[in-house]
């Protein structure tokens, strides 16, 4: 059969609100046109984020009932600890509630003022959490990555030669680790080649620096090293994923994304003396070692869902149907980062809006457009998000895992390409009010 189909059966269902576009506009007038400000009731299709939006499978739930809520030496640590050592590799794992919590506790023990952390691209709280401990985030993606439109296979790689002279450059004692973002979010959801995660390994190994994945998407990146990578078409999602592990020396990891969690994070080290700093600060903010900052029931369902994603089945309909949006859209003449990634589709908003300039955030009115026209919810990850650090201006659509079925999808396909026709009339923003840190999450903008 060529038709993929979603690899589940629905059991349990949460119904959706229709609005009006008159109630809309009143939304996003309160909301001073910033989307994380509306309430999610009155969304239709939530593509804000894949991250612990996932729906649980019945195995996680019936995890849930199992988990051991004992403060220390908890089962559903132990139970964790299993599936991660044998997917990864790692000598040390702690939990943490979520990504970022491993990030803080990561870089509070490795920065300091002077360092340098260079990265395939920083996600929003890497960089954040970095430069909070008075280190600088440097993103060193392939320069392929800077031409939204490039057909590359692996374009959230790394450019190995820029890492050389960075760190030629800064004195090797200055750049305390490298991080590769598997797949590359902020770059497109573009995936790194097993290739690219083994020669930033050997820079790496020849300085003397720790390389740690930023772990997030690690099933999917090895969906497409299967996929497009030479002589890894026969090996299990899971083989590959233990390889890409066995050249890091630690990973942080979100387990709300790629475990279908709603709630959760790893750190993991091969370093015993950072593992015991690391430890000290985990339970100063997050929790004693064997349930760092989570609930004994959310380390089963990690445990569980580490283990479903990386289902041939599973993966193989997840690439399938974030590229059916894709090239829905794309080849109906709307500009995407090229090719399709595999959490997200980006829109390519200043190529679609050549009107605005960036000045007046061009992935942001797109992003308040699509909502108004059919209460759909995307993110700006531009300017508005990344200041002058922004490499491009993109709307991002990051479709949850297991929660949206065809027909939906076919909704936003109809929706962005009607939105396309009347693009010309879409305005730019300016911004009223905002923090000077983080500020996409709270800031106030009025139309131009
Ligand atoms: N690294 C990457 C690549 C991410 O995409 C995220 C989160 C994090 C780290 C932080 O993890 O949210 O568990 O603290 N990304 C979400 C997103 C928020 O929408 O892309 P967290």
């Amino acid at each position: 059969m060529r038709t993929i189909i979603e690899p589940f059966r629905i059991k349990s269902v949460e119904p959706l609100r229709h609005t009006t576009p008159q109630e809309r506009e009143r939304f996003l007038e309160t909301a001073g046109y910033n989307l994380f400000l509306i309430p999610a009731r009155d969304i239709l299709i939530d593509l804000l984020t894949d991250s612990g939006t996932s729906a649980m499978s019945t195995e996680q739930w019936a995890a849930i009932m199992r988990g051991d809520e004992s403060y220390a030496g908890s089962e559903s640590f132990f139970r964790l600890k299993r599936v991660v050592d044998n997917l990864t590799g790692f000598r040390h794992m702690m939990p943490a509630h979520q990504g970022r919590a491993a990030e803080r506790i990561l870089f509070t023990v490795l920065c300091k003022p002077g360092h340098v952390v260079p990265s395939n691209t920083h996600f929003d709280t890497t960089r954040a959490n970095i430069e909070f401990t008075g280190a600088r985030a440097v993103d060193l993606p392939v320069p392929e990555a800077a031409d939204t439109q490039a057909r590359v296979d692996f374009k959230g790689n790394m450019d190995v030669e820029a890492l050389e002279a960075l760190i030629a450059h800064e004195g090797e004692t200055n750049v305390p680790l490298v991080m590769i973002t598997v797949t590359n979010n902020s770059g497109g959801g573009q995936p790194v080649s097993m290739a690219n995660i083994a020669a930033v390994h050997a820079v790496c190994a020849r300085h003397g620096i720790p390389l740690y994945l930023d772990a997030c998407r690690f099933a999917e990146n090895a969906w497409f090293i299967r996929e497009r990578e030479p002589g890894f078409g026969d090996w299990t999602p899971k083989h590959i994923a233990q390889k890409m592990f066995s050249y890091a020396d630690g990973c942080t990891f979100s387990a709300k994304k790629d475990a279908f969690a709603n709630i959760g994070g790893l750190l993991c080290s091969n370093d015993d003396r950072v593992f015991q700093q690391e430890t000290n600060l985990l339970i100063l903010t997050e929790g004693f070692p064997t349930y760092g900052g989570l609930a004994g029931r959310d380390l089963d369902a990690i445990a569980v869902g580490l283990e479903e994603v990386l289902d041939v089945d599973y993966l193989r309909y997840r690439i399938v149907s974030t590229g059916y949006l894709g090239r829905h859209i794309a080849d109906h003449g709307v500009p995407i980062v090229e090719p399709p990634g595999g959490h997200a589709i980006y829109i390519d908003a200043a190529r679609m809006l050549p009107h605005i300039p960036r000045e007046q955030f061009p992935a942001q009115a797109l992003a308040v457009e699509l909502y108004r026209h059919a209460s759909i919810r995307g993110v700006e990850i531009g300017t508005l998000m990344f200041g002058d650090a922004a490499q491009h201006e993109l709307l991002r659509l990051a479709i949850p895992r297991r929660v949206y079925t065809q027909s939906h999808i076919d909704y936003v396909v109809e929706a962005i390409l009607e939105v396309n026709e009347h693009k010309d009339r879409i305005r730019g923003l300016e911004l009223v009010d905002a923090p000077p840190f983080l500020r996409h999450f709270s800031a106030k903008l009025k139309p131009i």
